[in-house]
């Protein structure tokens, strides 16, 4: 019996990897390197200074603590000024008309993202009322592919994890999905995201009973 859906935000939700990506590849020209969209890949679903680590491993660059806490600072206020130009328009196809039937038939429905900006994007995107519980980057310790997120998302729903379905788009949350328990739908790429138990491209023109039937 499936009970809730918990999904996450950052490419499943709305397309934000591409904010990251232009504030990362900022950060790196400062620093006199490149990225390209291929590392940017390596950087979704990890936290943002686990995202540093990996820029700076690709940039060859060795710094101290004090000098990382600087520079994700500040690719935090460069992505910043990206997110709060979004609008609802940037909710991706098919979200929307999926969330409503999930609440029409009282599944219940959380947010579990890495994000500590998530609350500032569902207010941009208007989409803070559809999830009765939001679980970011600011109530967990664990990243993913700890289940830490989705298992306090459960929680805080009152369902276990094999009553939820978890949505997302990297391969870091299917892991942290399966980890915990949690029935796992990937969002994108067969490619990338194989582990999950199903993969469906995006969601448009996908119905509930689409997503039930591969349970
Ligand atoms: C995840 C993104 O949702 O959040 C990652 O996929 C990002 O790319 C992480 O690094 C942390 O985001 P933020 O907004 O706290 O810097
Ligand atoms: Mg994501």
């Amino acid at each position: 019996m499936i009970n809730a859906c918990i999904f996450d935000l950052d490419g499943v939700i709305v397309d934000t990897a591409k904010y990251h990506y232009l504030a990362w590849k900022e950060l790196a020209r400062g620093l006199s390197f490149d990225v390209t969209e291929k590392d940017n890949e390596r950087l979704k679903g990890v936290s943002r200074m686990r995202s540093l680590e990996i820029l700076l491993e690709i940039g060859k660059k060795d710094i101290c603590e004090k000098t990382k806490l600087k520079y994700s600072d500040s690719k935090n206020k460069r992505y910043l000024e990206y997110i709060l130009k979004m609008t609802p328009d940037e909710v991706l196809p098919g979200i929307i008309d999926f969330l409503n039937e999930l609440i029409s038939r009282d599944i219940k429905v959380a947010l579990g993202s890495a994000s500590k900006n998530a609350m500032t994007i569902l207010n941009q995107i208007k989409l803070t009322d559809y999830f009765e519980v939001v679980i970011d980057g600011t109530k967990v310790s664990k990243a993913k592919p700890d289940p830490e997120v989705f298992l306090k998302g459960a929680e805080a729903l009152g369902v276990k994890p094999k009553e939820c379905i978890v949505f997302e788009d990297a391969e870091a949350g299917i892991e942290a999905a399966l980890n915990g328990g949690f029935k796992c739908i990937g969002v994108g790429s067969p490619d990338v995201l194989g582990k999950a138990d199903y993969v469906i491209h995006d969601f448009e023109n996908i119905t509930y009973n689409d997503i039930l039937s591969k349970f």
